[in-house]
């Protein structure tokens, strides 16, 4: 099957965006002497991740998280469960939460709500893409790559219905 594809943002655009963005975590957590760990949120951040930890010179883990939301259906009572939990402690350490995309601020608001309560050092957001006029809640996103506008785009870990994660760049199709 043929899907139209607009290019949104090339992959020459991502990959410098990735090396600035690892520079300014670089600078970020230079003067911390606590443990750094990355968390990326499964799926959707895996690919970023992956080419993100390469741009941190520091010393780091690696871990996952799988999150979904579910609820009632408004977007009031919409909440997040933990599918996967992470494989390892965070407590006193410095925690970055890696994700592809934020859009209403619902996801990262609530993951970062469980993070809290397991007492790391300091805990900071770094997103790809950032939807700003779909924002619900107003959240601190220290590492931002980019604003679009409301549309949706799949490509470097972003999918729809699963699939295009693959892609090199991200793109809107056509459906
Ligand atoms: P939030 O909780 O509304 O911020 O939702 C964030 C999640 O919605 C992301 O982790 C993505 O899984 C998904 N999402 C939001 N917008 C898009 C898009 O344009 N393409 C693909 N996934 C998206
Ligand atoms: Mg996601």
């Amino acid at each position: 099957m043929t899907v139209a594809m607009r290019v949104m943002i090339s992959s020459e655009e991502i990959q410098a965006k990735v090396k600035q963005l690892g520079d300014k975590i670089n600078a970020h957590y230079a003067q911390s002497d606590k443990e750094l760990v990355l968390i990326g949120l499964l799926r959707g951040s895996v690919i970023f991740m992956a080419d993100l930890c390469r741009a941190i010179e520091k010393p780091h883990e690696l871990d996952f998280m799988t999150v979904s939301s579910y609820g009632g259906g408004t977007v009031s009572t919409r909440d997040v469960k933990i599918l996967k939990d992470l494989d390892g402690e965070i407590n006193g350490k410095d925690v970055l939460v890696v994700e592809d995309i934020i859009d209403s601020g619902n996801t990262l608001s609530k993951v970062v709500e469980m993070l809290k309560t397991r007492n790391p050092n300091s805990i900071e957001l770094c997103t790809l893409v950032s939807k700003p006029s779909r924002r619900e809640i107003d959240l601190e996103v220290k590492f931002l790559g980019f604003e679009v506008e409301d549309r949706f785009i799949v490509g470097y870990g972003l999918d729809y219905d699963q699939k295009y994660r693959h892609l090199p760049f991200i793109g809107e199709i056509g459906l």
